[in-house]
């Protein structure tokens, strides 16, 4: 199948019917959740069965998108979507892939702490994590950029995340010109493979993934009335490799909303 490289300019193989027209909308009934009064001691769960849900629901078009927030050596936070694209529970991190020479990496090689947000306005629930931030293990990475479309591939070559470009064809000629580095022939006019013969493309050592280690976990349900529910957990997490950290279990407060 021949994909477009998904330059704004540039012609898409076809409209997609809108993935919208599906939405679910936040019920009266769902507005009586509640978390239990005995507050669970795995939100980590409850936030991973909330992705699920949304998922399944089809609430919106990247279900799994989530804001993260990183903070400059001045102190400045800035924030920005990702796709979490892996979800662990137990022992608890979620991952994203990423230009590692991006504001928000270089950021973190500095601060490695963050914060992240999903928020589903149809289901009316918000999730708010915030940990300490490492990369992923290389061979996590590099699964993960070989399972992605060659479009995604030439993405993570192509573009120099976070860094100045004089204008959007300069932007187009540099994608063009590093397709042709990797052995892509593109078609001139679409941007689409010229062929069908697509070489293998090697992960680039600047494009990879960060685990977000939850230490504070925060569930929110809409109320009825604005009677919102809240609760927050913490627990504390220590480093015992380059990519991972033993764990206390979680203790949780209910919080005004
Ligand atoms: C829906 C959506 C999904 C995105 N997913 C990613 C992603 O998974 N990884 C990524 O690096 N940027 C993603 N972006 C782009 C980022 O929001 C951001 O522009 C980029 O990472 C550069 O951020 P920085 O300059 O603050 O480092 C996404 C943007 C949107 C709107």
């Amino acid at each position: 199948m021949i994909a477009p490289i998904g330059s704004a300019n540039l012609p898409t193989a076809q409209a997609e019917p809108s993935p919208l027209q599906d939405i679910t909308i936040v019920s009266d009934a769902k507005l009586t959740d509640r978390l239990p009064d005995d507050l669970p001691s795995d939100p980590m769960h409850w936030a991973d069965a909330w992705l699920k849900e949304a998922t399944a629901a089809k609430v919106q078009r990247n279900p799994n998108s989530m804001t993260i927030a990183s903070v400059a050596a001045d102190s400045q936070p800035s924030s920005r979507v990702v796709l979490c694209k892996d979800f662990v529970p137990d022992p608890g991190y979620l991952v994203f892939y990423t230009n590692y020479r991006s504001q928000k990496s270089l950021e973190w090689t500095v601060n490695p702490r963050a914060a992240a947000l999903m928020h589903w306005d149809s289901l009316g629930r918000q999730v708010r994590i915030e940990g300490t931030i490492v990369r992923s293990p290389e061979e996590e990475s590099d699964a993960y950029f070989a399972s992605r479309d060659w479009g995604s591939q030439l993405g993570a070559w192509g573009s120099d995340q976070s860094e100045t470009i004089a204008s959007h064809d300069a932007l187009v000629s540099q994608i063009r010109q590093r397709a042709a580095n990797l052995g892509l022939t593109l078609d001139p006019d679409t941007q689409t493979l010229a062929d069908d013969n697509i070489p293998l493309i090697a992960r680039p050592a600047h494009w990879g993934g960060f685990r977000l280690w939850a230490t504070a976990i925060e569930l929110w349900i809409e109320g009825k009335n604005r009677v919102h529910d809240r609760a927050r957990w913490q627990r504390d997490i220590v480093r015992t490799s380059a990519h991972t950290f033993s764990v206390t279990p979680w203790t949780g407060v209910r919080l005004q909303p």
